[in-house]
C-alpha cells in the first residue's frame, strides 16, 4: 500500500490504488489496474478533493487520517458523483457528519442516491470561488466530462487543475508523477484508451470543455485516476492527445463483420471489392481496434450469421461499441448475414439498431447458408444502392 505523499506543500496525495480492477467500467482493459486519486489540502479550511470507491475507502479513510482526523475536515468537493469518486463519501459522513460537501446543484440529486442520507451541502455554480485561507478553489463546470454533473476544481494560487475523470489514465507507477514515471510510451498509450473509451464519446462537451480550460494557466494536472501530470510537456501532451483525437476525419466505409464458417466472410469480401473501404473481421479484433475503425467511419456495414437462435456476440457488441463514439446517433449503417434455418440474427440486430436510432438501411441483405453466385452478385448491388443512398 502506498501511503499519503505530498504533491505540493500541504496538498497531499491520500488515493488508493486498485490493482485487480483489469476490466474498468466493464469496457476498458485495464492491465495496470487504476487508482482512484484524492487529495487533502491543509489551509485554514480544510479540503477533500474526491473521494475513493466503496471497497476502498476503509484503506482511504486511514490514510487521510495519518495526517488529520477526519473530523477536522471542513469541506469535501465531489467533482464527479460516480461512485469511484463519491462512495467514499458515505464513510467521512459517519466519521464527520459536519462536513459541507460542494458539488454542483445536479450533482446533489444524484449524490443523495448514492449516500442515502442527509449532508450539508454547498452548491458550487459555474465559475464560483472559494476563499480556504491563503488559497482559493474555483468550481468550473464541465458537464459530460464524463456524467452531465461533472465539475473540475482549480487551486488558483498553487495554478493546480483538479479533473477527476479528465486527464486520467488506468495507469501509475509507484513514483506517480509524470517527470518521474519510467514507462512513458505505456501510460500515453493507457491515457488516451481512457480518454477515448470515457470521455470521447462526448464530442461536442469535451471541445467545449477545452475551450474553457484553454483561460486557465495550468502548472499542474491532478486527475482522479492516475498519474499527476507535473511538466508543462505533460500538460501540452495531455491536450494535445484530446485534441488530435477530436480533429481526426470520419470518412471511410467499414465492413465489419463475424463468421463462423466463412459465409458471411464470403458476403462482405464481396461487399469490399465491389465498393472499397476497409473489412474489419470482429472475431480477430481487440475492442480497441474495433472502436478505432468505427471511429473513422461515416457509414458501417455489419455482418453477422445467425447462432442458436441468436447472433454472433462480436457483431453485437460492435454495435454496442459505435454507441461509444462520437456523434453515432444517426449514423448509417446496413446489416447483412447468413443462416441456416430460423434466422433470428439480423431481425435481433435491426432492433438493437432501431432503439440506437441508428440511420439503418432497409431492406437488410441475408442468405441461406453459402451466398450463391447469384446473391454474391446481388450482395454486390445491394451494397452499392447502400452506399448511394444519401
Ligand atoms: C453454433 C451454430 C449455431 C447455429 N444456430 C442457428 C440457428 O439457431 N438458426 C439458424 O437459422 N441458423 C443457425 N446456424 C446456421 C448458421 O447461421 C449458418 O450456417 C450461417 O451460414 C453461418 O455463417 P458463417 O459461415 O458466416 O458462420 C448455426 C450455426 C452454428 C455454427
Ligand atoms: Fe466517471
Ligand atoms: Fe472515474
Amino acid at each position: 500500500m502506498i501511503g499519503s505523499f505530498e504533491v505540493k506543500k500541504n496538498i497531499y496525495w491520500v488515493g488508493t490504488i486498485d490493482p485487480a480492477k483489469k476490466v474498468f467500467d466493464l469496457v476498458i482493459d485495464s492491465p495496470y489496474g487504476t487508482t482512484y486519486n484524492s487529495y487533502l489540502i491543509l489551509d485554514e479550511k480544510r479540503v477533500l478533493i474526491d473521494t475513493t470507491e466503496e471497497k476502498l475507502a476503509k484503506e482511504w479513510l486511514e490514510k487521510i487520517e495519518n495526517v488529520i482526523p477526519a473530523e477536522e475536515i471542513n469541506y469535501v468537493v465531489i467533482n464527479h458523483v460516480e461512485p469511484d469518486h463519491s462512495a467514499g463519501l458515505k464513510l467521512l459522513l459517519e466519521k464527520n457528519p459536519n462536513v459541507t460537501v460542494i458539488a454542483t446543484p445536479q450533482a446533489k440529486i444524484l449524490l443523495k442516491e448514492v449516500v442515502n442520507r442527509d449532508f450539508n451541502f454547498m452548491p458550487a455554480k459555474d465559475g464560483m470561488e472559494l476563499k480556504i485561507g491563503k488559497r482559493t478553489l474555483k468550481f468550473i463546470q464541465m458537464p459530460f466530462w464524463h456524467w452531465p454533473e461533472t465539475m473540475m476544481t482549480y487551486l488558483v494560487e498553487d495554478k493546480i487543475l483538479f479533473p477527476c475523470d479528465g486527464f486520467g489514465s488506468n495507469y501509475f507507477e509507484e513514483s506517480f508523477f509524470y517527470s518521474k514515471i519510467q514507462q512513458k510510451e505505456t501510460y500515453w498509450r493507457e491515457f488516451w484508451k481512457y480518454f477515448r473509451f470515457v470521455l470521447a464519446p462526448f464530442r461536442k462537451f469535451i471541445i467545449q470543455g477545452l475551450e474553457k480550460l484553454k483561460g486557465l494557466e495550468i502548472e499542474m494536472i491532478a486527475p482522479s485516476h492516475g498519474v499527476i501530470i507535473d511538466t508543462r510537456e505533460g500538460i501540452e501532451k495531455a491536450f494535445e492527445v484530446y485534441e488530435e483525437f477530436l480533429k481526426k476525419p470520419r470518412n471511410k466505409i467499414i465492413i465489419a463483420y463475424a463468421s463462423a464458417h466463412g459465409n458471411v466472410e464470403k458476403i462482405a469480401k464481396a461487399i469490399h471489392e465491389e465498393i472499397g473501404g476497409e473489412l474489419l473481421d470482429l472475431a480477430y479484433a481487440s475492442r480497441e481496434e474495433v472502436l478505432e475503425k468505427i471511429d473513422s467511419a461515416k457509414a458501417i456495414f455489419f455482418g453477422a450469421p445467425t447462432l442458436n437462435g441468436m447472433t454472433a456476440p462480436q457483431t453485437l457488441e460492435a454495435m454496442i461499441l459505435l454507441g461509444l463514439t462520437p456523434d453515432w446517433r444517426g449514423k448509417r449503417i446496413a446489416l447483412f448475414g447468413s443462416y441456416g434455418w430460423s434466422g433470428e440474427g439480423i431481425p435481433l440486430l435491426e432492433e438493437v439498431a432501431k432503439k440506437m436510432r441508428l440511420k439503418l438501411y432497409q431492406p437488410s441483405f441475408r442468405v441461406k447458408f453459402a451466398p450463391s453466385e447469384e446473391e454474391i452478385e446481388k450482395a454486390k448491388k445491394w451494397a452499392r444502392a447502400f452506399i448511394e443512398t444519401p
